[in-house]
């Protein structure tokens, strides 16, 4: 999700002027309400104050402020599941998004900003009085340019930078960026302060107009500047209302702007959150704008404040991405954008579907993870139901596009064509909402895909079977068989070989999961025939994984390490593969776990897969590999590990509702006797110390991250 989101708010820049009273102000709001509003125009600064109260609040949530970043978010419905990945809550329990957000909040004192609401108003009223009821210590802060309108709802609202005062101070900022030793003096402080009183004091357009000293002396920047305004205006500073300024400001910087450099300032604005160059070529190359030509017009964008570089990326605020958005409807480019940014993440995730068990595989999921904004833009536009391109002088508000979504059904060859590359980019992200955790969400763009396509057909088969898939996994066993059922009937009845292997390998699964072990293992040698004959190496993989669980369950744990052996050999003693092969090793450490005399090995498995599911980010995962350690120290005779382990796994069960092992009876049993044994061999007291050591160490390695991702424990 980029670092613009997370645990302790991380500001773009090292500097931030003024606004003292302001954040003075917010703190005590924060401390007598529940739920404050920092509301104000476009460009007035709300995110940056947000961002800066929560670092000033910070010690007073011991659960931390998180940061939810919207403006990528276009779709509502999604609003939960944005929300419960910031804080690293895996989709992989029947619960909803939502509920999982509630449940963990529920005793957590935290403090949640939803910065850029304005375009999903209710959507975030209804999560906010959602979690103002469900979490009496949670606080809520969102930055929108129109208030949620709730009753208990304390608004703050956010006027520009004094001039002269602070505006004049970030002028001075931000114009020493661009030449060396700019200081406001006492000779050109008159024309400082003149220019940020035309621009009323508005920082985005004081930030616009500050570069421009990079061609223009002051003096003839003000000039124009008055110029420009005089003609709205009668000469009069501050006759505008303040987005009509910042308007005019943002015109007079896109007027300036290269022709090469306005082209690509309204293709730009296809992008959802951050955008590589790469992307930006791809995507933004097209007649009267060569390929060759895209990066010297991007710089030109970020020398003109225009684009943001953070990193190896590039990101448009969200008032000048409008602005870009309506210049592209008016340009009747805007389709033909989308295609091409629906196949360049079409052709990602095709990628990634079809060498999912290859070397590259954790760096190609990490490219997709990394632009997830952009995934989900590009399914909402290939399953956008009209072929209509909004109008263009509402194109830049997700409202509107909204709103064309939801219009009469239109079935254009066009709008089909569309339609089958949205399918392919859900289904070919298979892997991908596995490996995110990101279940639910899949489940949602395959429902949606579905609803596109009604009748049997191709599509419908795969999307079928593939949302069979996440659903088993999210323990919706029922609607799981169904959907596998439905999908695979269909791929047969289609001659859709691939398809209806995959169709085998979920059924089985899911039979598996429903306790039906005879009927999967017939299912599963179908499967493995049919995966084999087409050549589906991940898919084979995946369902010798699955056949190690089945034979497992099954009680064979001999046969089960063997097809996981077996398994892992296919891959290659030296494959960087993370998640089949975390998997088998997971499977197998299990077995092993149950087989005298082969501890060593077992400890060897579950540490390579509790080494694979933190590459991977999965907590799940990493709480199932350390809970079962804990029951290999019983047996090796070290019971302070154990309860150590045990402390270490529950923060991250926590995170998936605190339901072990997704409820399966066998392995909670043995939970319990590892537990029990502990506690008898230290005593109460003891076992509650390295309990409480584990579950100490891991969850300020979860505190101290972005959600999920990127924790490394170090076990005894
Ligand atoms: N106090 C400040 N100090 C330094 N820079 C600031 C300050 N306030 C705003 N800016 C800069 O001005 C620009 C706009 O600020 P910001 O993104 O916070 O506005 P916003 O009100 O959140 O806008 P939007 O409505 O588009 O979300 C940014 O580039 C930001 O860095
Ligand atoms: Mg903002």
């Amino acid at each position: 999700m980029g670092s613009m989101t997370g645990r302790f708010p991380r500001d773009g820049h090292a500097d931030f002027v003024g606004r003292h009273e302001e954040l003075a102000r917010i703190g005590e709001l924060l401390a007598d309400s529940r739920l404050v509003t920092i509301a104000g125009p476009g460009g007035v600064g709300k995110t940056r104050i947000a961002r800066s109260a929560a670092s000033q609040a910070a010690g007073r949530y011991p659960d931390g402020p998180w940061i939810v970043e919207l403006s990528g978010l276009r779709d509502p419905a999604l609003l939960p599941n944005t929300v419960a990945s910031v804080l690293g809550l895996p989709e992989q329990d029947p619960r909803s998004a939502l509920q999982s957000v509630l449940e963990y909040l529920k005793d957590r004192r935290l403090l949640l900003i939803l910065d850029t609401c304005e375009h999903l108003l209710d959507a975030c009223a209804a999560l906010s009085s959602a979690v103002l009821r469900a979490a009496p210590s949670v606080t809520v802060l969102t930055t929108t340019r129109q208030p949620l309108d709730m009753p208990d709802e304390q608004v703050f609202p956010v006027g520009p930078l004094p001039v002269p005062g602070h505006a004049v101070d970030l002028f001075e900022l931000r114009a020493a960026a661009v030449i060396d030793g700019f200081a406001v003096t006492e000779q050109n402080a008159p024309d400082v302060i003149r220019l940020c009183q035309r621009l009323d004091g508005i920082p985005l357009a004081i930030e616009l107009a500050a570069v421009r000293l990079r061609e223009l002396p002051l003096p003839d920047l003000v000039r124009r500047l008055d110029r420009r305004f005089a003609l709205l205006t009668g000469g009069q500073p501050g006759a505008l209302p303040r987005h009509q300024t910042l308007r005019t400001a943002i015109e007079w910087s896109h007027e300036l702007c290269s022709p090469a450099e306005r082209r690509l300032w309204a293709r730009l604005s296809v992008f959802a959150g951050t955008f590589s160059l790469a992307a930006a070529e791809e995507v933004c190359a097209e007649v009267s704008l060569e390929r060759p030509d895209v990066v010297s017009a991007l710089v030109g964008l970020v020398d003109k404040s225009v684009v943001i570089r953070e990193d190896e990326r590039y990101r448009m605020l969200d008032t000048l991405r409008e602005f870009g958005a309506q210049r592209l409807a008016e340009s009747g480019e805007l389709a033909s954008c989308r295609e091409r940014h629906i196949a360049r993440y079409l052709a990602m995730a095709q990628y990634f579907g079809g060498h999912f068990a290859d070397d590259d595989q954790m760096d190609r999921y990490h490219e997709l993870r990394e632009t997830h904004p952009n995934l989900r833009a590009a399914l909402e536009y290939a399953l956008e139901l009209d072929d209509e391109a909004p109008e263009a002088d509402e194109a830049g508000s997700w409202q509107a596009m909204a709103a064309v979504a939801s219009a009469s059904v239109v079935t254009s060859v066009a709008a089909q064509e569309r339609w089958r590359s949205g399918a392919d980019l859900a289904c070919s992200l298979h892997g991908y909402w596995q490996i995110s955790g990101l279940l639910g969400e899949g489940g949602y763009w395959l429902t949606k895909t579905l609803d596109r396509f009604t009748d049997p057909g191709p599509e419908r088969a795969r999307a079928l079977v593939n949302r069979g898939f996440l659903r088993s996994f999210m323990g919706d066993i029922g609607s799981a068989l169904a959907d596998c059922e439905a999908g695979t009937a269909m791929a047969v009845a289609l001659g859709d070989d691939a398809v209806t292997a995959r169709g085998y390998q979920h059924t089985m699964l899911t039979l598996t999961f429903l306790g039906r072990h005879d009927e999967a293992a017939q299912v599963a040698k179908e499967a493995r025939a049919r995966l084999r004959a087409c050549g589906d190496l991940a898919g084979e993989l995946m369902l010798m994984a699955q056949l190690g669980h089945l034979h497992q369950l099954s009680g064979k744990p001999d046969e089960c390490v063997a097809v996981c052996d077996e398994g892992l050999a296919m891959l290659g003693p030296d494959n960087r593969e993370q998640w089949i092969s975390t998997y088998l090793h997971v499977v197998s450490g299990f077995a092993l776990f149950q087989m005298p005399g082969r501890e060593v090995e077992c400890e060897a498995a579950l540490r390579r897969a509790l080494y694979g599911k933190q590459e991977l980010g999965d907590v799940i995962g990493m709480a199932y590999a350390l809970d079962v350690l804990g029951w290999l120290s019983v047996k090796t005779g070290s019971p302070a590990r154990t309860a150590w382990l045990l402390g270490a796994a529950e923060p991250l069960w926590e995170r998936g509702g605190s339901v072990r092992f997704s409820g399966t009876a066998i392995m909670e049993e043995l939970h319990q006797q590892a537990e029990r044994s502990a506690r008898e061999a230290l005593g109460v007291s003891d076992y509650a110390v390295s309990f409480a050591a584990g579950t100490w160490y891991v969850r300020e390695r979860l505190n101290a991250g972005p959600g999920g991702g990127a924790l490394r424990l170090e076990i005894p």
